[in-house]
């Protein structure tokens, strides 16, 4: 039988424990996971492809695979041989798009299968967008995201500290 493999594509910029959330749920389930995180520097990324990539690798267990990619994800699926492409449902907010995306994907290569898994509860109101934010204002985020990231943050946007006028 053929293994099966999961892409678990995404920006991650940065990771943070959603995402890690979801790469434990994929373990079980899956032969094996490939975390993919999107070339997408035109969308001007706080942290590099690379930074990116390196941060993943040190947060999760050795057996998974951490890859960069461009172009089209169904793409990168057939590269890998996985079929599955696993995405982490959140909030009905989050539904069209990931819908949008997953038929689009079919449609695109009819093999291809997306799999929704919901994060543990304490996550499913984190996103990265919000992560950098509250970052840079100077917000706890102890248990939301990994220590290395916190530091990794640290290095590129300075918290605005608290009470501070300007
Ligand atoms: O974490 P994100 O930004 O929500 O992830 C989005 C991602 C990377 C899964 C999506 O933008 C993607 O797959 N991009 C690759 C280009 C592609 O295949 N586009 C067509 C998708 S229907």
């Amino acid at each position: 039988m053929s293994k099966r493999i999961a892409v678990y594509p995404g920006s991650f910029d940065p990771i943070h424990n959603g995402h890690l959330d979801i790469i434990e749920r994929c373990r079980p389930v899956f032969d094996e996971v490939v975390v993919a995180v999107l070339y997408n520097e035109g969308k001007k990324p706080l942290f590099t492809v690379e930074e990116r990539v390196q941060a993943i690798r040190e947060m999760v267990a050795p057996e998974i695979r951490v890859e960069s990619f461009t172009g089209l994800l169904v793409d990168f699926m057939d590269e890998v041989g996985a079929r599955a492409v696993v995405r982490g449902l959140r909030a009905v907010s989050d539904f069209e798009y990931e819908f949008q995306m997953a038929l689009m994907n079919r449609r695109l290569n009819p093999r291809v299968e997306t799999v929704f898994m919901m994060p543990k509860e304490d996550y499913i109101y984190l996103s990265s967008r919000l992560v950098k934010e509250v970052f840079a204002l100077g917000g706890d985020l102890t248990g939301l995201v990994p220590e290395p990231v916190i530091a990794r943050l640290g290095e590129r946007l300075r918290p605005a500290r608290k009470g501070a006028a300007d």
